[in-house]
């Protein structure tokens, strides 16, 4: 079982709360805690506990983390609030939580416990990398001991990838850590786009969650009444379940904080590496190993 810790911006793409769906229903995976980063991180945290209520999993910790990014960037404003999806609340709650978020600090619980761990812990950040970007700084032997498989980045297009655009500071530093990174990127997450027929399979199933991830995947679908969600999140929980999903390549990977319009964008540079890029997927073996997970 592989032990993680996942951190996650909740509350906006719906592929967060199937990622955390996944990961616990694939019992694949022992989910040591859930910190939320990114702008209403308390109210992420609180959505988190719904899900793991929803899931019988209220025994998983939850942490609130940082809402501001690290130089309090954060890029058009307008257009990251006309992302959220407040109706996604209204989903998540119906199941009411009967658990709240830890008093402590996220970055405080990811330094304790990668740190009284054995090396065998990965982080798996699915949101931007504010918390893991600070965990590092406050804590500089936390680079020896830690993995990350991360959802974020691309190599194959200009356009820098919301993850790491939304705190390019952040990027950068954990990038710098010379910690060991997977990056699942938007080079192979956008090439699991889920049939219709698979969400359909999804939301046949009479269980409280699978109404769940039916409704949202609908709401992120606004008004196409048959969507096709991208499992950008849930491919860097798969990468730990069964990291034979996605071909790798070693590169070095730079980000780029200053050029206005590249802010955030990884670039692959000549160098020694210091990331795995995944570069290829076998999405239709991942997509049904995900549906199988979510019905079964
Ligand atoms: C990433 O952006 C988020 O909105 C998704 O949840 C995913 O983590 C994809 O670029
Ligand atoms: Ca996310």
């Amino acid at each position: 079982m592989q032990k993680i810790i996942l951190d996650t911006d909740i509350g906006d793409d719906i592929d967060d709360a199937l990622a955390l769906t996944f990961a616990i229903m694939s019992g694949e995976i022992e989910l040591l805690g859930v910190t939320t980063v990114f702008k209403n991180a308390a109210q992420r945290a609180e959505l988190a506990c719904c899900v793991l209520e929803t899931l019988g999993r209220p025994d998983i910790p939850v942490y609130a983390g940082i809402g501001k990014t690290l130089l309090q960037s954060i890029p058009d404003w307008e257009r990251v609030a006309a992302n959220h999806h407040p109706r996604q609340m209204d989903i998540l709650k119906k199941q009411q939580p009967s658990i709240k978020p830890q008093p402590e600090r996220a970055v405080d619980f990811i330094i304790e416990t990668i740190m009284a761990g054995d090396g065998d812990i990965t982080l798996v950040p699915i949101g931007p990398l504010t918390n893991i970007a600070v965990a590092f700084i406050t804590e500089p032997h936390l680079a020896e001991k830690a993995k990350i498989c991360m959802m974020g980045g691309t190599t194959d297009r200009v356009q820098p990838e919301w993850n790491a655009l939304c705190d390019p500071e952040a990027t950068r530093v954990v990038f710098g850590t010379g910690v060991p990174i997977t990056m699942v990127g938007l080079d192979v997450t956008t090439k699991c786009v889920m049939t219709c027929d698979q969400v359909k399979t999804i939301g046949a199933v009479n269980r409280p969650i699978n109404q769940i991830c039916f409704d949202l995947i609908h709401l992120w679908g606004g008004d196409n009444p048959e969507p096709r969600p991208t499992l950008h999140d849930p491919l860097a929980v798969a990468m730990m379940i069964d990291s034979t999903f996605c071909q790798q390549r070693e590169m070095r990977i730079e980000v780029e904080t200053r050029a206005d319009h590249l802010r955030g964008a990884t670039v692959p540079v000549r160098g020694e590496p210091n990331t795995s890029v995944c570069v290829d997927v076998d999405a239709e073996r991942f997509m049904s190993y995900f549906v199988k997970t979510l019905t079964s």
